[in-house]
């Protein structure tokens, strides 16, 4: 025998050498909860070591995510349950959670990371629907891109130099892109969430994000089941301007990323939603997996199938040990 693989195995160095993939804190997005009416951090039940942040303590983060070394921050916010309506219009006030939160974070780490906003009404809409209901109580696409559109112009306002619209409606990258032009936005990046399915493994987040939700999201995520349809989804927002897609959830999605990754000619971000952290910190809890090995592993082979950029819960954690 002659060709023996294992000879690239034999030491440590050896292997560090021929890795194929390396996973650095600057690819790293942590995605981050603010709640309004919070006097101190919450810890998230489902999502160990995750908290709803204060506007403090939002502060204290980005300054260590910063210190870190990772690439940005994805801000998330929980309104009051007295301020939710049926348009979630409250999101898009310039003193909304969510927006106070992108000031204080850009005051506190301006340009050292890349800071993002999701642009999205689930968290501030009384029935937890990602737009405003018809009077047959459907998701109506074209309303709720509009209101999209207000949102993020909120969110450039507040400093935000990416808005994620996560919401799945049609046309909403094209819309948000003349939206952010039009109000002298030019330089703010849409993030597309491109390949986002309705996933059984958001669940977690729908406790961090206090959701009203009763049903599911079915008529306008992706059904799990198609993977070309992954693929035509980030083809649209490629051609309606996206600057940046992503393929969500990640873990279970790797066909998709590797098929949007080959595809795209921008960055691809992947997202390790909050089941996909919850599976792995439960496990561990429990003594029946190793936390950080199956947090590095599950990280790798996101950026092994094709991700530029993965957003994590596991950001922090992952830097420290590089
Ligand atoms: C919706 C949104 C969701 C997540 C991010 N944005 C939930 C959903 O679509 O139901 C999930 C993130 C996670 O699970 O970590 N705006």
């Amino acid at each position: 025998m002659t060709i023996r693989p294992r000879r690239l195995r034999t030491t440590a160095a050896m292997r560090s050498l021929v890795r194929e993939t390396r996973v650095s804190p600057a690819q790293l997005v942590l995605p981050v909860f603010v709640r309004d009416g919070l006097d101190e951090p919450s810890p998230i039940e489902s999502m160990p070591g995750v908290l709803q942040h204060t506007l403090d303590s939002l502060r204290r983060e980005a300054v260590r995510a910063s210190q870190a070394g990772l690439g940005g921050l994805m801000l998330f916010g929980v309104p009051l349950d007295g301020d939710k309506d049926a348009a979630g219009s409250c999101g898009e006030e310039p003193d909304s959670i969510l927006n106070r939160g992108l000031r204080a974070v850009r005051e506190e780490v301006g340009n050292s990371l890349v800071v993002m906003a999701d642009t999205c009404l689930d968290e501030f809409t009384s029935h937890g629907h990602c737009g405003v209901l018809d009077a047959r109580g459907r998701v109506d696409n074209d309303a709720t891109v509009e209101a999209y559109v207000r949102l993020a112009v909120s969110q450039a306002d507040a400093g935000a130099h990416v808005v994620g619209p996560s919401g799945m409606m049609d046309g909403q990258v094209l819309a948000i892109r003349e939206g952010l032009d039009e109000a002298g936005h030019d330089d703010v990046a849409v993030l597309a969430y491109s390949a986002k399915y309705a996933s059984a493994f958001y669940g977690p987040f729908r406790e961090a994000v206090g959701s009203s939700l009763v049903g599911d999201r079915r008529t306008y995520q992706q059904d799990p089941a198609n993977r070309r349809e992954g693929l035509r989804e980030t083809l649209l927002d490629l051609a309606e301007g996206a600057d940046l897609v992503m393929v969500k959830p990640a873990s279970h999605y790797l066909d998709v990323l590797a098929d949007v990754a080959a595809a795209s000619d921008v960055p691809v971000a992947a997202y390790q939603v909050s089941g996909e952290y919850a599976m792995i910190a439960a496990a561990a809890e429990r003594g029946w997996i190793t936390r950080e090995a199956a947090m590095a592993e599950s990280v790798t082979s996101i950026v092994r199938a094709g991700a530029d950029i993965v957003l994590t819960y596991f950001a922090l954690e992952l830097a420290a040990r590089s």
